[in-house]
This record gives structure tokens, C-alpha cells and sequence, in this order.
């Protein structure tokens, strides 16, 4: 799968609204299509965010015909400003943009220098990406046995970065290895990022997966069928409180109950150290989406409903965070000593 990559300052994605029936690429020209494209979902997971955001940035650069540095780092400011109002909950997506914009802040040069420097920076970031998602998805497949079944909720695959996946991608590399491996995947209601796009990415590597809804997990856990959770994350602060899709929560409640590791997978870049627990933004999509199926309506008309997109899972009910840099506690001291020096 090539989830996104970058073509002559043409973004060309994999639009994942329409999977898995069909495997449809979407060229997006301008910053502006690029944030419907988040809006819209047709490009979704944090990692996938951060690093878009970047080449929103790096379209910016390659279209400008600023003539000062000055301008140009308005015309970056503005498309950061569009890029940071798509999705409020996913650090990297804002992680990545401060990076780019600190980096030619500190930079001299004449326009057209700094332009290709710019353009450079966010494809390194790109890249960056595809290769942290490798080294934690091999730190993370040691976690894994053979023999286990693993549960996973919504998608934290190739999908949902540039390359390898942080949850899935664990769980791929332990199967690679020769580990007999089975998955549970939630659904994931309401958007079904779990039925559409992890048993999607699971069945053609023919990791044997099996689906069930986010309603069945206590019972799953209840006899026996689930030996280790791995889910990825949105945002994760020095306190060890993960963000992640909604209903992740509920998982980490049912896994201590039944004492069940629960692993979460994210790179460094999902780590915001400047946040406490009550300003996370947790992002509230449109209602109808809980109203409908398939976009068909299944509640009564009138009646009200509510659609938060990411929950909170405390750390005490985290086993372990897996990153590039190795199995973190969900503890500020861990947490704090893994970023020094980091680069995102
Ligand atoms: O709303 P989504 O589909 O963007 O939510 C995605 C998730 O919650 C993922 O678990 C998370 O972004 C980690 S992806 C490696």
C-alpha cells in the first residue's frame, strides 16, 4: 500500500473513505483540498495527519512566488493556520507544523534557497515517519508471542502513517517473524476504521483476523479469546494519559479487569509535552454519524446524540508505550527522558 506520497508538488493519497471496496487514489493540488481531504476523512490517523500537514506546508513552498523570506513564511503561516482548524485532537498534525515553521525561522538564505529548503524539510518529515513506524513495530513485536491473540481497535496501520503502521505495524512484524499471531479488530463504530480498514490491511497479508463489534470486548475478554491489546495514539502527555479513539477507554477498563496487558503503539512525534489532561481537545464530529448507518438513518427523528472521536485512557490502565525509543512507562520521568534530542 502507498498511502501517500509526494509528485511534483501534486499530493497523491489513498482516499479512505472508499475502502475496502475499492482502492481509489486521490491528487490533491492546493492546501485547501488537502484540509477537506482531513475533514472529510478521506486521509485520517495521527501519524498520516502529521505528516500531511507537512506537504500542505511543502505545496505552500513549491507554488510561492514570495519574493522575500518574510512573505514566504506568511504564506506558510497561512496554510498552517488552515492546516491546524481541520482535526484538533491528533498532536502530530501540529507537532509537524511547528517543526517545519521553527526550521526556517532559524534559516538565512534568499527565497528560492529557503523554498527548497522548506520543501525538503517536510519530505524529510515524511520520511521520518515511515522509518520510526519500523523500529517501534520491531521493538513492539517482542512484546508479542507466538500463540497470541491480539486485540486492536480502529486502525493504526499502514493507513493510518506513511508507512508500516504503529499498532498493525507491530502485530505485522511479529508475524513476519514466524509468530502464529490472530487478531481481533473492533469495528469501530461509528466510521468503521476497525471492519473497513484494519481487517482490510489484515487480509492481505493474511494475518487471520477476526471482526467484532465495540460492544463485544468484555465478552471476548471474559472467555479467554483476547491475550494482549496493542492500539495506537492521538496524543499522548508527560503524565502517561493517552488519546485515542473512542471507546479505547472502555478497552483499558476491560483489560485490567481481566489483566490483560494493554500496550499502546505510537512514534515520539504523538508525545505532546505541553498539555495537561483538561486542555485536550477532544474533537466532536457531526451527530449523524451516530444517527446513521452507512448514511442511512437509524434513529428516531428528534432524538439528540453525541459523537466525541477520541477518549482518555488514564495511565494507570497502560502497560507500556511502544515508540521508536523503546517500551516507555506511562510516566512523566520515562516519558520526558525519551524526547530529549527528539526531531520530528
Ligand atoms: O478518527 P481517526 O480515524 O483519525 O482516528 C484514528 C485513531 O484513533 C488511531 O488509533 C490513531 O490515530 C493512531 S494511528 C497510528
Amino acid at each position: 500500500l502507498e498511502t501517500i506520497r509526494w509528485k511534483d508538488g501534486v499530493v497523491v493519497t489513498i482516499d479512505q473513505t472508499r475502502l475496502p471496496h475499492k482502492v481509489a487514489y486521490l491528487k490533491l493540488k492546493t492546501p485547501k483540498q488537502i484540509a477537506t481531504a482531513i475533514t472529510n476523512m478521506n486521509i485520517r490517523g495521527a501519524p498520516l495527519l502529521g505528516a500531511t500537514a507537512a506537504l500542505a506546508l511543502a505545496q505552500t513552498a513549491y507554488r510561492s512566488k514570495a519574493a522575500t523570506k518574510e512573505k514566504l513564511i506568511h504564506e506558510l503561516e497561512r496554510t498552517a493556520v488552515m492546516m491546524r482548524k481541520t482535526r484538533p485532537t491528533a498532536v502530530n498534525l501540529f507537532n509537524s507544523i511547528d517543526t517545519v515553521l521553527q526550521s526556517i525561522k532559524n534559516r538565512v538564505g534568499n527565497v528560492r534557497v529557503l523554498s527548497k529548503f522548506v520543501i525538503r524539510k517536510c519530505l524529510e518529515l515524511v520520511e521520518y515517519d515511515a522509518e520510526v513506524n519500523k523500529v517501534l513495530s520491531l521493538k513492539g513485536a517482542n512484546l508479542i508471542e507466538s500463540g497470541d491473540t491480539v486485540l486492536t481497535h480502529c486502525n493504526a496501520g499502514e493507513l493510518a502513517t506513511v508507512r508500516y503502521g504503529t499498532a498493525l505495524g507491530v502485530i505485522k512484524m511479529a508475524y513476519r517473524q514466524g509468530k502464529e499471531i490472530n487478531v481481533i479488530a473492533t469495528e469501530t463504530r461509528p466510521l468503521l476504521q476497525g471492519s473497513r480498514l484494519t481487517a482490510f490491511e489484515l487480509m492481505r497479508e493474511s494475518i487471520p483476523v477476526t471482526l467484532i463489534t465495540d460492544n463485544m470486548v468484555g465478552y471476548a475478554m471474559q472467555i479467554g479469546l483476547v491475550k494482549k491489546v496493542v492500539v495506537g495514539a492521538d496524543r499522548i502527555i508527560l503524565s502517561g494519559h493517552v488519546t485515542n479513539k473512542i471507546g479505547t477507554y472502555s478497552i483499558a477498563v476491560l483489560a485490567k479487569k481481566h489483566r490483560i496487558p494493554f500496550y499502546v503503539a505510537a512514534p515520539i512525534s504523538t508525545i505532546d509535552n505541553k498539555q495537561s489532561v483538561e486542555e485536550i481537545v477532544i474533537e466532536e464530529r457531526n451527530a449523524n454519524e451516530v444517527l446513521e448507518f452507512l448514511g442511512k438513518r437509524t434513529a428516531p427523528k428528534g432524538v439528540k446524540a453525541l459523537n466525541p472521536a477520541f477518549d482518555i485512557t488514564p495511565p494507570e490502565l497502560v502497560s507500556g508505550i511502544i515508540t521508536e525509543r523503546g517500551v516507555l512507562q506511562p510516566k512523566p520521568e520515562h516519558i520526558r527522558k525519551a524526547l530529549v534530542g527528539a526531531s520530528f
